[in-house]
């Protein structure tokens, strides 16, 4: 049984700016919680207590949000990378900490739906030296791919330009002490990091026994606003309707809702699945499905779906926003100044898409 669990929220965002400007990639809310809460739930389902998190620049952040740990049953240590310098480096880095255990390394903006108890059994059943999850992708360039023969993997290559097949590395591992040996007999890659992929690369070559697992269930590496859209759907179709907060008469409230305690509804229709946050207002507005409002937001005569809007953003007279990603105090308002035109102040790689 694997004791620990490395969880990596370090690294840079850089295919989610500019949100990641300001706060953490793994912070990103999925139906108003971080993405890395599912991930640290998914740790402590399968009784798992000792948890290391990587943090780098976006430390305080993280520490803030998960605190010790308490909250999701774990015990939470947290272990400082100096540069984002490759997950291979992430493990080198936490030696100290996980000594000769085996352990669950888990990419804190992955998102998975299956659980990791079969996965676990089946380490501890086989003993791997790594057990490696894939999943079928249509591109894979961007990600780790596996070379499978016979159901065996026979190598491994890290985002690949020409990819050797379709299976995707996803960011959950499982390793046994021999993965140390393996990070410190590695070099950093093209792009100067050490990386995993080499590092299991490394045991296959070594005579150690990698074994893997291609998932049926949904994986989503959450770089990019699609990809977040995406699981924020995923995980809101999962909800169950729980309405606290107040709402006059004409407003109306359909299917799988949930509105928080102190969310306030004025002559507007939220239809689920969606979830409104904590303090937050939406006055002569519709809220359709696969839509997350966080908290203290105000919506006014606006139309919205399959969108996120994060902590304290208002809009008004905006009809309709889709597939939007919205970050955090943002404004989005109608203005009566001459001449009438476009007025941004647009943070650096926003992207702004006109119909
Ligand atoms: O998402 C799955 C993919 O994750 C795998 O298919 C790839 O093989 C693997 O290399 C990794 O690729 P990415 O380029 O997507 O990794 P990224 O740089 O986004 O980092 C993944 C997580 O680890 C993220 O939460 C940030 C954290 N991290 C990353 C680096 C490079 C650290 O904590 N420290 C680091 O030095």
């Amino acid at each position: 049984m694997p004791t620990k669990a490395l969880v990596l929220a370090g690294g840079s965002g850089t295919r989610l700016r500019p949100i990641t400007h300001t706060s953490a990639k793994q912070l990103v809310p999925l139906a108003n919680r971080p993405i890395l809460f599912y991930c640290l739930d998914a740790i402590a389902a399968v009784g798992i207590r000792d948890v290391g998190i990587i943090v780098g620049e976006t430390a305080p952040m993280i520490k803030d949000a998960v605190g010790d740990g308490g909250e999701f049953g774990l015990d939470v240590t947290y272990i400082h990378q100096e540069a984002p310098l490759g997950l291979g480096h992430c493990v080198l880095i936490a030696r100290d900490y996980l000594a000769s255990d085996p352990f669950i390394m888990y990419l804190g903006d992955n998102f998975l739906v299956d659980s990791l108890s079969s996965f676990v059994e089946e380490f501890d059943t086989t003993r791997p030296s790594a057990q490696i999850l894939l999943k079928e992708v249509e591109d894979p360039r961007q990600f780790g791919v596996a070379i499978i023969r016979d159901g065996e993997v026979v190598g491994l290559v890290e985002k690949p330009p020409d990819p050797p097949s379709n299976l995707a590395l996803i960011g959950v591992y499982m390793f046994d002490v021999a993965i140390h040996e393996a990070v410190r007999a590695i070099r950093p890659s093209a792009r100067g990091e050490l990386e995993i992929t080499d590092a299991i690369q490394w045991l296959i070559e070594h005579d150690h026994v990698v074994r893997s697992h291609v998932i049926e269930g949904d994986w989503i590496d959450t770089g990019k606003r699609q990809d977040i859209l995406a699981a924020n759907r995923i995980v809101l179709d999962l909800l169950r309707r729980d309405l606290k907060g107040t709402m006059d008469p004409e407003s109306r409230v359909v299917g799988r809702v949930v509105v928080e305690p102190g969310a306030k509804l004025v002559r507007s229709e939220v239809r689920g699945p969606a979830i409104v946050g904590t303090g937050t207002q939406l006055i002569d507005s519709f809220v359709g499905p696969f839509t997350s409002i966080a908290g203290n937001c105000r919506l006014e005569d606006c139309e919205i779906d399959h969108s996120i809007v994060l902590e304290g953003s208002r809009v008004t007279g905006v009809k309709r926003i889709a597939d939007s990603l919205i970050g955090r105090e943002a404004t989005i308002e109608p203005s009566t100044d001459q001449p009438r035109a476009y007025r941004f102040l647009v943070g650096d790689h926003s992207e702004i898409h006109l119909p």
